[in-house]
């Protein structure tokens, strides 16, 4: 066993303040450079790098062993710190260097398969891999940190303002939240299965029935759903909930936490109240219940002004609506184009009708049907100016919204409009309380079936449902959902017709909340709640475009852990105690 050199100083603390310092540092060998008569080694741990020199003034062995570094293996070294003749500005330990008079070697290492190098170009496979080795890098211990801080500020706050950290379980019963469950078979009765939480929701509603009236947790939730970069299988929520409170309580709580983290993370002073935007509002405007409003190209109506044409698609649509993109027609060319709108053909539209505004004529896709004072029509609409570029959609409402909504953002992000430096939090409020699913037709809670309605519309739910309001509401920044939540029933009559509303019958309620709707008869407070997604949060902060950069081990895109290889096969004495048999 080699000894232990204790440490004084991290590798990228030490500046020219220790200069003529005896100091010892420990990492990892991050280069090694034999000069004949000198031996540099940069030494590498989560704080920065400090170049370490070994020359031959030293006993031979020392050399020799310093000559026999390799990349990345683990050592220890002695040393006086010296001011460095030429100096490196690039690195903030370059203003010294240390010379060292001991060293030790904890362990020796293969070549690395990865770069240990924040900008290198690896496949991200092979990154999720050898995920201990990609967390080596600076910017990936950057990352854990100002998570840790983010964390840190939460708890803070949320201590300082009342709230009690409850642990819910994580064994919980199979619930109907939108997403598929995980499910974990049960041993002791064989054919049972638990589910592991999408979320703490009836929990922490129960939490509010037992008294605790202002919860919250950093949770862990688990939900087997399409995977993209804002979303893994595990996510971690900062989850709340507050007894005998209305909407605005839980939004002024939240404004502050809003305001708390990005003065302590970023050193921003966020105006608060924070805007409101009405859901219908957000979707008219910006095709999206989740609107980026760093940048315009807000969404118009164009049905009227293309009434008088013999374009079929325009006339036969239910709806029509366009974008304009501020003077950037040059910006794309024709194949250019073509390949945005086939992108946006994922959003089911089945095309996209541009019109370049030129300094002296407007030039369409659809010239054919539209003469030179139709498309001018369209284009006063937008009120658009030369090099300005509309692009239009026909669809149902639906595809047209999701359609411009994704070439509104496609756009912006191409003309380097998306600045991560600029942080546009708003609240959506006024959703929808169910939605009608495409294929089935049958209702969904939109939030879940606990939100509730607009009391001057409870009214509606037995004849037009679809138009009732919720008392739900989101935060949004810049285009990302960062956390959603809502007013809760507390009504069980109110409960109860939801359910039927949702078309669950007494046996599939009972079932499915039968605990929650027992416990509501005992003295329910009026409650509400929201939950933030933590990783969203921090990807957003660090102005990353995936939440995977902000998460020690994610899964990739199959859902799986690379480093440990899971899902893995379980042994066959596994399943036959489990009462599973497995289909190959
Ligand atoms: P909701 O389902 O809106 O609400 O989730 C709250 C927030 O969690 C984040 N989130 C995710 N982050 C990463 N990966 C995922 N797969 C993922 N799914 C959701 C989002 C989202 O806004 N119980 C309710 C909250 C409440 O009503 O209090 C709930 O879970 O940032």
């Amino acid at each position: 066993m080699s000894e232990l050199f204790k440490r004084t100083h991290m590798c990228g603390e030490l500046n020219a303040d220790n200069i003529n310092e005896n100091i010892i540092l420990n990492g990892w060998v991050s280069k090694r450079r034999n000069l004949g008569s000198l031996i540099f080694v940069d030494l590498r741990d989560k704080t920065g790098i400090t170049q370490v020199v070994f020359n031959d003034d030293v006993p031979k062995d020392l050399f020799d062993k310093a000559d026999s570094l390799r990349g990345e293996f683990v050592i220890g070294i002695k040393g006086v710190v010296k001011e460095r003749s030429s100096k490196n500005d690039k690195m903030a330990t370059g203003d010294i260097e240390v010379f060292a008079d001991d060293i030790v070697i904890y362990s020796a290492a293969e070549t690395p398969p990865i770069y240990i190098k924040d900008d290198d170009n690896v496949d991200d496979n092979l990154r999720l891999k050898y995920r201990y080795l990609d967390l080596r890098k600076k910017k990936m211990q950057d990352n854990l940190m100002l998570r840790h801080k983010v964390v840190k500020c939460a708890r803070d706050y949320f201590d300082e303002s009342g709230f009690t950290e409850v642990e819910t379980p994580m064994l919980i019963k199979p619930t109907p939240e939108g997403a598929r469950d995980y499910l974990v078979p049960s041993r002791m009765k064989p054919g049972r299965f638990y589910a592991l939480p999408q979320s703490p929701q009836m929990f922490k509603q129960l939490l509010m029935v037992g008294g605790t009236d202002k919860y919250m947790q950093i949770v862990k939730c688990f939900r087997d759903e399409d995977l993209r970069a804002d979303r893994q299988p595990e996510f971690t929520q900062i989850d709340l909930e507050m007894s005998f409170a209305d909407a605005d309580d839980v939004i002024d709580v939240q404004e502050g936490f809003i305001k708390k983290v990005m003065k302590d993370i970023k050193n921003i002073d966020v105006k608060i109240p924070l805007d409101r935007i009405s859901y219908d509002d957000s979707m008219d405007r910006f095709g999206s219940d989740k609107p980026d409003t760093r940048f315009g190209f807000e969404l118009k109506k164009l049905k009227e002004a293309t009434l008088n044409s013999e374009f079929k698609v325009f006339n036969n649509a239910e709806d029509v609506r366009g974008i304009c993109i501020a003077n950037a027609s040059s910006e794309f060319s024709r194949k250019n184009l073509d390949k945005i709108i086939n992108e946006a053909k994922q959003y089911g539209c089945g095309g996209v009708v541009w019109i370049r505004v030129e300094d002296d004529k407007y030039n369409s896709s659809v010239n054919k049907f539209f003469d030179q004072d139709a498309l001018k029509k369209i284009a006063d609409v937008f009120g658009a100016k030369p090099n300005d570029l509309i692009l239009i959609v026909a669809d149902k409402t639906k595809v047209v919204f999701d359609s411009l909504g994704f070439l509104r953002r496609h756009m912006a992000g191409k003309l380097g409009l998306l600045d991560e430096n600029q942080f546009n939090f708003l609240w959506v409020v006024d959703f929808p309380l169910f939605e009608g699913d495409e294929e089935t037709g049958e209702m969904k809670a939109m939030h879940h079936p606990f939100t509730q309605p607009k009391t001057e519309q409870i009214h509606l739910l037995d004849t037009e449902p679809l138009k009732v309001k919720a008392n739900a509401y989101d935060i949004v920044l810049n285009g990302v959902e960062l956390g959603g939540g809502s007013i809760r029933i507390h009504d069980k009559d109110l409960q109860a017709k939801m359910f039927n509303v949702l078309g669950l019958t007494d046996e599939e309620c009972d079932e499915k909340f039968g605990f929650l709707i027992e416990a509501f008869k005992y003295g329910v407070p009026p409650h509400a709640g929201l939950a933030y997604g933590l990783d969203r949060l921090v990807m957003l902060l660090l102005g990353e475009s995936s939440i995977r950069e902000v998460i020690a081990f994610p899964k990739n895109q199959n859902a799986e852990c690379m480093v440990s290889e899971a899902p893995g096969i379980a042994g066959k004495e596994q399943l036959e105690e489990l009462g599973i048999s497995v289909n190959e």
